[in-house]
């Protein structure tokens, strides 16, 4: 852990080092880029993800889109961790900088593509294996959109979603239809890295079979 006058800036758990808020760097881009829709920080369901891929492993080279990435973090851990070919993908072209700042602190490349859900075509989705979101789900409007979009990328060849959050009946609502629609689990995980975290992880399909 690293400190500025005291403070607590930077965080370290599955190998992958966080910036709080108060870092000088994340401060010094806050003051020039300004994420809405909740890019403004990164969520802890992210800790999920990279607990589940922690446990499960995840094959090396794999081809993941991180969608409603934020400062993509749960994408940036399968890059390094994992060697996995990394995609992160938001409506919100501002929080990019707060994740290249990550990808270079973590010494890892990714991606980026400014897209919304309901954008991602067939086209777009072809040749991925895994799309992953943390704490993506959390109006019903998204719900309705990451149907279509789990949907389609089902279609076109992924084969495993993972949908991580801590629990909103929206996120429910979404995970019970895929459960009764294409065989889907729900995980309800508790992890202790940075720090007790609970949620729940919507997985269809698997890579590993
Ligand atoms: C709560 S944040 C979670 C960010 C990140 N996954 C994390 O765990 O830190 C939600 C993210 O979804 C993005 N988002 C919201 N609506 C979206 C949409 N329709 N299409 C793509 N991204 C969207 C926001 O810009 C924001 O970065």
């Amino acid at each position: 852990m690293s400190q500025t006058k005291g403070q607590k800036v930077q965080i370290r758990a599955y190998g992958v080092k966080v910036l709080l808020s108060h870092h000088p760097r994340v401060r010094r881009l806050k003051r020039l880029h300004f994420p809405s829709g909740h890019g403004n920080k990164f969520w802890t369901s992210s800790w999920l993800l990279m607990d589940f891929f922690n446990r499960k492993g995840l094959p090396a080279r794999s081809r993941v889109m991180d969608v409603g990435c934020g400062w993509g973090l749960a994408g940036i851990y399968c890059a390094k961790k994992h060697d996995a070919v990394v995609t992160a993908i938001d409506t919100d072209s501002e929080i990019f900088p707060f994740l290249q700042l990550h990808a270079e602190i973590n010494g890892v490349q990714v991606a980026t593509m400014k897209r919304a859900f309901g954008g991602l075509t067939h086209a777009d989705l072809e040749g991925f294996d895994v799309l992953i979101g943390a704490d993506i789900c959390f109006w019903e409007t998204l719900t309705y959109s990451l149907k279509r979009l789990i949907n389609r990328a089902l279609r076109s060849g992924i084969k495993l979603v993972l949908i991580a959050d801590p629990g909103r009946s929206t996120f429910d609502e979404l995970a019970e239809y895929f459960v009764e629609k294409q065989g889907g689990k729900i995980l309800n995980r508790t992890v202790h890295r940075p720090r007790r975290i609970r949620g729940r992880i919507l997985k269809i399909g698997s890579i590993n079979d």
